[in-house]
């Protein structure tokens, strides 16, 4: 089984956990792809949601696919929310952003009575770290960010879009993709990056998550809370 299958599997699966009446959140990446395509097709089954997302361009496939679409100023709140992640622990704490969304995916995370986090097993680690962090920051205030990131040993790279141009989030801001090395202790980590005036915020999901659907080679998918 390869990689996208692996993915498609476990979106699957979390996609069947959403009921008549919900508001979902829908994630970003092409884990969160596979489970946005799922919804759309029990939305035509008959299923009766709505959905709010955590990226334009998730929000575009959802109505290019027909899910009852609403903007998140107009909910107080999300019954599950299903997205992918880089990194989970055996925490379950999380590294994400690696699609450049944390901002919005921890907004809506924050927002859900449920977190639903889809990977391959590909994902899961002992202790986060091996993939960059990324870290969200104003673009006004670039190199004073860069050297305090650097001060806390992040050793941080301004990501690019593929033209070689700087990628802006959709919130209008850069992402610095960090390597702290291992983080053995990501919630002080969390708390001294959220500290620095123009971090907006970090990958960095620190119990936020309900449960990880794993999808594992073998062909099983393992429900971990
Ligand atoms: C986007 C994310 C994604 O969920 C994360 O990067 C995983 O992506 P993929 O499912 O493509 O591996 O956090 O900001």
């Amino acid at each position: 089984m390869n990689a996208d299958e692996l993915k498609r599997r476990a979106a699957e699966r979390a996609a069947e956990w959403i009921e008549d009446g919900m508001t979902v959140g829908l994630g970003t990446g092409s884990t969160a792809y596979w489970a946005i395509r799922r919804i759309a097709e029990r939305v035509k089954e008959g299923l009766s949601i709505r959905a709010v997302a955590s990226s334009m361009r998730s929000e575009q496939l959802a109505i290019e696919l027909g899910i009852p679409f609403v903007s998140l100023n107009e909910i107080d709140r999300i019954d599950l929310t299903i997205d992918g992640a880089d990194e989970v622990d055996e925490r379950l704490h999380l590294i994400k952003g690696g699609g450049g969304a944390l901002l919005r995916e921890k907004v809506l995370a924050a927002a859900s009575d449920r977190f639903v986090v889809i990977v391959d097993e590909s994902k899961l680690v002992p202790t986060l770290g091996a993939f960059p962090l990324p870290v969200e920051i104003v673009p006004f205030a670039e190199r004073l960010t860069l050297n305090r990131l650097c001060e806390l040993g992040g050793d941080p790279v301004i990501r690019l879009a593929p033209g070689g141009d700087r990628y802006v989030t959709d919130n209008g801001n850069w992402i610095a993709d960090c390597r702290f090395g291992r983080i053995v202790d990501p919630a002080s980590l969390n708390a001294r990056l959220n500290q620095i005036p123009a971090v907006v915020d970090n990958g960095l999901f620190i119990g936020m998550t309900s449960a990880v659907v794993a999808s594992r080679k073998d062909g099983s998918i393992e429900v971990l809370m």
